[in-house]
């Protein structure tokens, strides 16, 4: 997809070699993996919105239940004519929600790697939302993003939204790194709004991450698909499949390529051995406790506002003042 004329698009995605050097440094470690945010190419990302409609991965609908209830709340913590840019935008459902109670909003940046699905969101979003400027910014979250002049004027306030957990998928420590790296985006007038999923029972975790129609091993084994379409691997798929485990000891969901049998594959030219029952890691989701993450937020410098959660304590969204 080609971006549209009403959108202002800066491509900053990680080029063909980064995916590659990630791959072959990752598959050279003792213990194999490959950073998480490779997931998403095109099929990744249209597997994600799937996994979101099935009936065990619960985050997205109790996410979005917690953003409509409390809309107006969260308007007013926000004010009038903010700018909001959201990281790791994906198909951009939730900040509709969020636009449509906010005073006035002003601009809104997504930023995501996966090209396609950020194109279709904003293109969506500027045709929803006509008086709005909309940017669409193709990178990498975890390097540091210079905001287009545009956005870092205007009375408002700005908001980082970081919805869908996606906090989980770093270790709290980069995690810490991360939200400071916001924090300083946003400038001290600023705030960030985001989603953080809870620690609850292990049967109910680890049947979200392994939902029976199979889509989330879908998702998990299009990175072999990726490395066989992009990088000429020659994986073949059978051999291998989706392994995900609640850790309750350290609260994470870890996710990993488990090799079903001893095998060798190719990847962009250089062989690599796989035995039976190894993994590739590919993703962990961390779960935390409400007053843990607002711990963790102040050693990042803010200043817990609100917290809202569901009736059945699945899911938490956190209003942080920077
Ligand atoms: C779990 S999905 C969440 C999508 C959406 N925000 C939601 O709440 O439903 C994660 C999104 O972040 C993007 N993403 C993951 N890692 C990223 C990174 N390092 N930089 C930029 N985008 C990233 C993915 O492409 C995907 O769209």
């Amino acid at each position: 997809m080609r971006p549209s004329g009403t959108i202002a698009f800066h491509d900053l995605a990680p080029k063909l070699e980064s995916f590659r050097d990630a791959v072959l440094d990752g598959l050279s470690q003792p213990r194999k993996r490959i950073p998480c945010r490779f997931l998403y190419d095109e099929r990744g990302s249209d597997l994600f919105e799937a996994i979101c409609e099935t009936p065990e991965y619960y985050p997205t609908r109790t996410e979005m239940s917690i953003l409509k209830k409390h809309a107006r709340k969260i308007a007013k913590l926000i004010g009038p004519e903010a700018t909001l840019i959201e990281y790791g935008s994906g198909a951009g459902q939730k900040v509709k929600l969020l636009l449509r109670t906010l005073d006035r909003p002003r601009a809104y940046a997504g930023i995501d790697v996966s090209r396609e699905i950020l194109l279709r969101a904003t293109d969506d979003l500027s045709m929803a939302a006509p008086g709005l400027e909309v940017v669409a910014i193709c990178a990498d979250f975890l390097t540091p993003i210079a905001l287009p002049p545009s956005l870092r004027r205007g009375g408002g306030r700005r908001v980082a939204f970081f919805p869908g957990s996606s906090i989980g998928n770093l270790t709290p420590e980069e995690a810490t790194r991360f939200l400071a790296q916001c924090r300083a985006m946003v400038g001290p007038q600023g705030a960030m709004l985001i989603g953080v999923d809870l620690k609850k029972d292990p049967a109910r975790l680890n049947a979200a991450y392994n939902d029976a129609a199979g889509i989330t091993a879908a998702f998990t084994l299009n990175l072999l698909e990726r490395m066989n379409r992009e990088l000429g691997a020659d994986f073949i798929i059978e051999r291998f499949a989706h392994h995900a485990t609640y850790e309750r000891s350290v609260g994470r969901v870890a996710i990993h390529i488990r090799s079903l049998v001893d095998q060798t594959a190719t990847v962009a030219g250089r062989r690599f051995r796989f035995a039976k029952g190894e993994g590739i890691h590919t993703e962990d989701s961390w779960k935390y406790a409400v007053s843990d993450f607002q711990m963790l937020a102040r050693d990042a410098g803010y200043t817990p506002l609100a917290c809202w959660t569901d009736s059945a304590d699945l899911f938490s969204v956190h209003y942080l003042a920077a």
